[in-house]
């Protein structure tokens, strides 16, 4: 689904991956851990291809990112769906709007939009907040709303950049539980954290950076 081979990536002069190789299967609940400035955002950012490597090789979806023209990024883009840490709500459109946009842009009809919007938000327990606006809800509604944007294009890799960043313990652990949730349907998930606890006794896949280096890939 997704491989990783000798990718290094420089800012100006600051390495912030060096020749990282691994591959995550179909299905995979994969956390990527490591301290502040180990590299964990740029790995995501190369897999929603924001940012291209200045050597190595990615293959995404069974697409080679190397040869990939301009043209085809967002076909790429379709079968990826990403949560950040801020929210990053359109603030004047209410909680339909914020997660139909997506499909409108693809040109999905009207009654089909509405059909998955109204899934996708029954998954993270929002169906009563349908016409709210960003501002009306705390922040771990906020981050359910951008969770249900994400996966109502029904892609198959999920990727979260610190997503219960600016959340309190109990939204956290809510949050989590709807993430295994979407990777139990089959979604494939990449998780980026610095927070051990999360991923303590949780049996999932850790690929754990540290200034740039793959310093460990096993199970929690
Ligand atoms: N656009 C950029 N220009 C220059 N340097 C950058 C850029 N983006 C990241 N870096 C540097 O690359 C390194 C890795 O950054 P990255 O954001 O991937 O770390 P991170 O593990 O996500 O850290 P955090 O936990 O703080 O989010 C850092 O040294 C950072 O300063
Ligand atoms: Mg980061």
């Amino acid at each position: 689904m997704i491989k990783f081979n000798e990718v290094t990536k420089v800012y100006e002069n600051i390495t912030a991956l060096r020749k990282v190789s691994f591959s995550i299967e179909k299905g995979e609940f994969t956390f990527v851990t490591g301290p502040s400035g180990a590299g964990k955002s740029t790995l995501l950012k190369l897999i929603y291809l924001a940012e291209k490597p200045d050597e190595g090789s990615i293959s995404i979806a069974g697409w080679e990112t190397l040869s990939l023209k301009e043209k085809a990024i967002p076909f790429v883009r379709r079968n990826i769906g990403i949560v950040f840490q801020d929210f990053k709500l359109l603030p004047n459109k209410n909680v339909y709007d914020n997660i139909a946009i997506a499909l409108r842009i693809r040109g999905v009809k009207e009654s089909e939009i509405k059909s998955r919007v109204h899934e996708a938000l029954k998954l993270v327990n929002l169906r009563h907040k349908t016409e709210s606006f960003p501002s009306a809800l705390s922040g771990g509604e906020q981050q359910r709303v951008t969770i249900a944007r994400a996966i109502v294009g029904e892609p198959t890799v999920l990727i979260a950049d610190e997503p219960t960043g600016n959340l309190d313990v109990d939204n956290t652990a809510g949050i989590m539980r709807i993430f295994r949730e979407i990777n139990a349907k089959g979604t494939t998930i990449i998780f980026a954290t610095h927070n051990m606890e999360l991923v303590k006794n949780t049996g999932l896949r850790v690929l754990k950076l540290d200034n740039g280096n793959l310093v460990r890939d096993e199970r929690a």
